[in-house]
C-alpha cells in the first residue's frame, strides 16, 4: 500500500498501490502506447468534496474534465489504469464529419431534426477536437486530409448512393468523384472534404496536462469499487479510499456493473495494422470500401517511419477468431498493396448501440448526477469529444442541446428493436450454451505454451492460460459481470466475455469493463494433470 497526504493535513487515505505492465488493454501494442504508459499521476486526493469526479482517463473523460475545471470547478479523475489506456489508446484514430451511422439511417430512425442534430453533434466533436489543438498548441500529428468511400458492387452502390442522399441532406460536404486513391476497382465513390487524423494519446496527454495546470487532480492505477449517494454527495470507494463528490461522470466506455446500457450496446473488436509499403504508394487520404465487414485505410508517419494504417474485420467480442481476423486483414491489403513488413497489429473495442445513436447523460438507474457515455460505434473521436461537452454542460448548467436525442433513458424507436432483441437473444444462448458445452476434457498438457483455453478439470471449468515458461495461471471462467464464461482471445492474451464484452487479462485482472471485479483465482490440486 502507498499512502496519499491529504492537502489539509486532517486525514491520510490510503489507495493500493498497483502498478501495470500493460501499457494498453491488450498483449498487443499499439503505436499510439508504444512502450511504456504516459506517467501522469498529478497530485494528491483531498478528503474535501469535488465538484465532479470523473471516473476513467480517455478522450470523453480528459475532454469533459478540462472542460469543467477550465469553467472554476474541482474535478478529480480516477483512472483504473493509465492515461489512454482503454480505446483511446487502440483506436485508428480518424476524424471525420460522417459517422458509422449514416445520416439516411439517422433519418430514419429518428427524424430529419435527429439526423440533424447528430451532425451537429458529430461536427461539434470535430471542432472540440480542432480547437483544443490550437489553443493549447498541441503536436499530435494532427493532419486534415480528404476522405473517400467507394462501392465495389450493385447492392454496395446503392447504400452508397444512401449515404450520399442523406449526407447531402443534413449539409455535409460531400460529391460523387472518380479520383480514389486506392489500388482497387470500385464502381462507384465519394469524397468528403474536411476529414482529419491524428495521435489521440499525444492529444489526450496534452489535454490532461492542461487539466493538470489548471489544478485538476488525476489518479491512476485506481479502480472504483463502489457509489453511493448519501445526503446530495457521492460516495466514492476503492480499498479504504472514499472520494467525495457531487456529481460523477462514468467516462469508461461501457459504464461498470450490471445496467440496462449492456442490453442497448453490443461489443465489437476492431483490428488494425501498421504496415511499410514497398515503394510509396500511400493514400494521403482516409479511405473506405463498403464490404461487410469493411475495410479502411491511411497513411502515419510514425517514428519517423511512413506506415499504412489499415483496419477492419471486425466482429463480435469473444466471438469468431482473432487469429483469422488479423488473418484476412493482412491478406486483404496483400492483395492491394506491396506489403514490406508489418509493423504493428492490435485491436480494440467499441459499443454498436441498438438504435445507432449514443447514450450520453445521465445514467439510467443510478443515482441523479451520475452520468455516461457509450455506445459510440467506431467514431469515438467525435463522439468522445462531445460527450465530454454534453456532460460538461450538463453537469455545468443542468441542460444540453442534445440531452433528449442521446438520453440514455430513451425509449427505443422501432428501427432499433430487431437488433435489440437479436443481441439479447445472442446472450441468452451464451449464458447457457456455453455452461453446457465442454471445451475440453482433456488435459492441461495439451494447452501450447503462450496460449489458453477453457478446460475440465476434475469436472469443474477453468479457463487455463500456460505461460512460456510452461506456468499455469488458472482462473474461474465465470465473468464476474452476469456470469457468462469467458473465451481466450489469443491475439491480445485476454479473457473475453462473449455477452457483454467484460475482457480479463491472464491474472484475471479486468481489463474492459462493464465488470468491475476480477476473475478468480483457482488453485488446482494437480496442475498440470
Ligand atoms: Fe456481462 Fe460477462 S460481460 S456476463
Amino acid at each position: 500500500m502507498k499512502s496519499t497526504k491529504t492537502t489539509d493535513s486532517k486525514k491520510t487515505i490510503s489507495k493500493p498501490d498497483k502498478p501495470d505492465v500493460l501499457p494498453r488493454d491488450g498483449g498487443l501494442q499499439s503505436p499510439w502506447l508504444n512502450g511504456s504508459p504516459v506517467p501522469l499521476n498529478s497530485a494528491n486526493v483531498t478528503t474535501e468534496t469535488y465538484d465532479a469526479l470523473i471516473v476513467g482517463a480517455g478522450i470523453t473523460g480528459i475532454t469533459a474534465a478540462l472542460l469543467l475545471q477550465k469553467a472554476g470547478r474541482k474535478c478529480l479523475v480516477v483512472e483504473a489504469r493509465t492515461v489512454g489506456f482503454g480505446t483511446t489508446g487502440g483506436t485508428s484514430a480518424h476524424i471525420n464529419t460522417f459517422a458509422d451511422t449514416t445520416y439516411a439511417e439517422a433519418e430514419s430512425a429518428f427524424g430529419e431534426e435527429g439526423a440533424q442534430l447528430f451532425k451537429d453533434a458529430i461536427n461539434e466533436g470535430k471542432s472540440i477536437i480542432e480547437e483544443n489543438i490550437k489553443t493549447y498548441r498541441i503536436d499530435c500529428d494532427f493532419e486534415p486530409k480528404k476522405g473517400y468511400v467507394f462501392a465495389e458492387n450493385d447492392d454496395e452502390v446503392k447504400q452508397l448512393d444512401e449515404l450520399y442522399e442523406g449526407t447531402k441532406k443534413v449539409n455535409v460536404n460531400i460529391r460523387y468523384t472518380e479520383d480514389v486513391p486506392t489500388p482497387l476497382t470500385y464502381k462507384k465513390a465519394v469524397v468528403l472534404e474536411g476529414q482529419a487524423q491524428f495521435h489521440p494519446v499525444k492529444y489526450i496527454t496534452a489535454l490532461a496536462e492542461e487539466f493538470i495546470k489548471a489544478k485538476g487532480v488525476v489518479l491512476e492505477n485506481t479502480r472504483i469499487e463502489t457509489l453511493e449517494h448519501i445526503e446530495e454527495i457521492h460516495l466514492a470507494r476503492v480499498g479504504t479510499l472514499v472520494i467525495r463528490a457531487r456529481k460523477v461522470i462514468y467516462a469508461t466506455h461501457i459504464p461498470p456493473g450490471l445496467t440496462s446500457l449492456n442490453f442497448r450496446c453490443a461489443p465489437y473488436r476492431s483490428y488494425v495494422l501498421g504496415v511499410k509499403l514497398k515503394g510509396d504508394n500511400y493514400p494521403d487520404a482516409l479511405v473506405y470500401d463498403m464490404q461487410e465487414p469493411y475495410h479502411y485505410y491511411r497513411t502515419h508517419n510514425i517514428d519517423g517511419q511512413q506506415l499504412l494504417i489499415a483496419g477492419g474485420n471486425d466482429h463480435k467480442t469473444g466471438h469468431d477468431d482473432p487469429e483469422k481476423a488479423f488473418d484476412d486483414l493482412e491478406k486483404y491489403i496483400r492483395k492491394h498493396y506491396q506489403v514490406s513488413s508489418v509493423k504493428y497489429r492490435w485491436s480494440s473495442q467499441y459499443y454498436i448501440p441498438a438504435d445507432g445513436f449514443p447514450y450520453i447523460g445521465q445514467m439510467p438507474d443510478a443515482s441523479d448526477g451520475v452520468f455516461c457515455a457509450t455506445g459510440f460505434n467506431g467514431n469515438g473521436m467525435m463522439l468522445g469529444s462531445i460527450s465530454g461537452k454534453i456532460l460538461s454542460d450538463l453537469v455545468l448548467n443542468n441542460s444540453s442541446k442534445y440531452e433528449t436525442i442521446f438520453s440514455p433513458s430513451r425509449l427505443k424507436p422501432v428501427a432499433g428493436f430487431s437488433e435489440f432483441v437479436k443481441e439479447n437473444a445472442d446472450v441468452a444462448y451464451h449464458f447457457v450454451a456455453d455452461r453446457l458445452s465442454i471445451k475440453d476434457t482433456g488435459s492441461l498438457k495439451r494447452i501450447a505454451p503462450g496460449s489458453g483455453k477453457v478446460v475440465e478439470v476434475d469436472g469443474k471449468k477453468v479457463a487455463a492460460y500456460r505461460d512460456d515458461e510452461g506456468n499455469f495461471h488458472t482462473l474461474n471462467p465465470v465473468c464476474t459481470h452476469a456470469k457468462c464464461i469467458v473465451n481466450w482471445n489469443p491475439e491480445e492474451k485476454s479473457w473475453d466475455c462473449p455477452c457483454h464484452g467484460a475482457r480479463y487479462d491472464i491474472n484475471g485482472r479486468v481489463l474492459t469493463g462493464p465488470a468491475i471485479v476480477d476473475l478468480q483465482h483457482i488453485e488446482l490440486t494437480s496442475p498440470t494433470e
